[in-house]
C-alpha cells in the first residue's frame, strides 16, 4: 500500500493555452513537448487507515495550500471512498514558477497512485487522470518528444521521437524563482474570455503543429526554432491582450531572448521558450550547450542555470 514514481517536467515547444472543457479540464488545442531528463519530481504515497486526512510533505515540509488539488488528482484515481494518504513530493528544481512543476508532480502522482492502491488502470487512463490535474502533466507520462491530440472527451499522447532519438539540451534559464502570480488555469480563462487574440491563437494551432512535427520528424533545429519562437510568442500576445494583462515576463527574460537572437546572429543553431512564468529556455544541440550555457549565465538578472538532457516518462521508483 505504498509507492514512489519519478517524472519529469516537459517544455512544450508548440503549447497549449486555453480549455475546452473547465470541468474536465480539457485543453483547447494539441500541443507538442519534450520532456527534461535531469530536473524530476519524486511523488511517494502510502495508504494509511489511521489518518483522518491526507498529509502532504512537498521537499520535507507540511504543505496546505498544495493538498486539496493533491488530494483531489488522488480521488479521480482512487475513488473519494478511498482510505487518507500521506504523500511525500520532492524535486530538484522550482515549483510553480513557470517550469512545468505540476507537470511532473502530477505525472509522477497518478502513476504512484494506481500501484499504492493496487489498481491496473491502463497507460490511457492515467494519460487523461494526469491531464485532468493539469493539462500539461498527460505529457510527461512519455519521454523524449510527446504530442498531446485531442479525441472527443479525453487526450492522446503519442511519442514522434524517443529520447534517444534526437540528444537536444535544453538550457533553462532562471530570471526570478519564486511562485508566479497567477495559476495559469486562471490566467487561460482571462484569456478565453477576454482577449481578443484568443480565436486566432486557436485557429492557426494545427498549422504550428504541422509545421513542428515535420520539423521534429527530419531533426531539423532552425525549422524547429522557428515555428517554436512564433507559437510561444503568440501565447504571450494572447496573454498581453487580456484584460487585465497577464505579462509574465521581467526585463531579465528578454534579455535572454536578445541573447539568444545575438547567438543566432553568430550562427548558432539554438531557440527559445518561455512559459507562464519569467525563465526562459533555450535548445540547442549538445556541441552549443556549453557557449549557450554560458551566454545565459552571463545575461544580466539571470540567477540561475540549469542544464537537461531529453528524458524518458513517469515510472514507478523503488520505494
Ligand atoms: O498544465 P497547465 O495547466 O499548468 O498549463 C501549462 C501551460 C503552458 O505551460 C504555458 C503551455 C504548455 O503547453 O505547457
Amino acid at each position: 500500500m505504498r509507492a514512489k514514481a519519478r517524472a519529469h517536467p516537459n517544455i512544450a515547444v508548440i503549447k497549449y493555452w486555453g480549455k475546452r472543457d473547465i470541468e474536465r479540464n480539457l485543453p483547447a488545442v494539441g500541443s507538442i513537448s519534450v520532456t527534461l531528463s535531469d530536473l524530476y519530481s519524486d511523488m511517494a504515497i502510502e495508504v494509511d487507515t489511521t489518518l483522518r486526512e491526507d498529509v502532504l510533505l512537498v521537499n520535507g515540509d507540511e504543505s496546505r495550500s498544495m493538498l486539496a488539488r493533491v488530494s483531489s488528482c488522488v480521488d479521480n484515481v482512487a475513488g473519494s471512498d478511498r482510505s487518507c494518504v500521506k504523500i511525500t513530493s520532492d524535486g530538484n528544481f522550482p515549483i510553480a514558477a513557470g517550469l512545468a512543476s505540476s507537470a511532473s508532480a502530477f505525472a509522477a502522482l497518478v502513476v504512484a497512485s494506481n500501484a499504492a492502491f493496487g489498481l491496473n488502470k491502463s497507460h490511457e487512463e492515467l494519460v487523461n487522470l494526469a491531464g485532468r490535474a493539469s493539462g500539461s502533466a498527460a505529457r510527461s507520462l512519455l519521454g523524449g518528444f510527446v504530442e498531446l491530440e485531442n479525441r472527443d472527451n479525453e487526450v492522446v499522447v503519442g511519442n514522434l521521437l524517443a529520447a534517444d532519438d534526437w540528444p537536444l539540451r535544453i538550457i533553462v534559464a532562471i530570471t526570478a524563482p519564486g511562485p508566479k502570480p497567477l495559476s495559469s488555469g486562471d490566467a487561460m480563462e482571462i484569456s478565453r474570455k477576454t482577449s481578443p487574440f484568443y480565436d486566432r491563437w486557436i485557429e492557426q494551432q494545427s498549422e504550428d503543429l504541422t509545421e513542428a512535427r515535420a520539423a521534429i520528424q527530419d531533426r531539423d533545429l532552425i525549422r524547429l526554432g522557428a515555428i517554436a519562437e512564433h507559437n510561444c510568442l503568440k501565447m504571450h500576445s494572447v496573454m498581453w491582450g487580456s484584460r487585465p494583462p497577464m505579462i509574465y515576463w521581467n526585463s531579465a527574460t528578454i534579455a535572454c531572448m536578445q541573447t539568444v537572437r545575438d547567438l543566432q546572429s553568430q550562427g548558432i543553431p539554438v531557440f527559445f521558450t518561455i512559459d507562464a512564468g519569467p525563465q526562459l529556455k533555450a535548445i540547442c544541440a549538445p556541441e552549443h550547450e556549453e557557449l549557450v550555457r554560458d551566454a545565459m549565465a552571463a545575461t544580466a538578472g539571470v540567477v540561475d542555470v540549469m542544464v537537461s538532457g531529453v528524458g524518458t516518462g513517469a515510472r514507478l521508483a523503488t520505494t
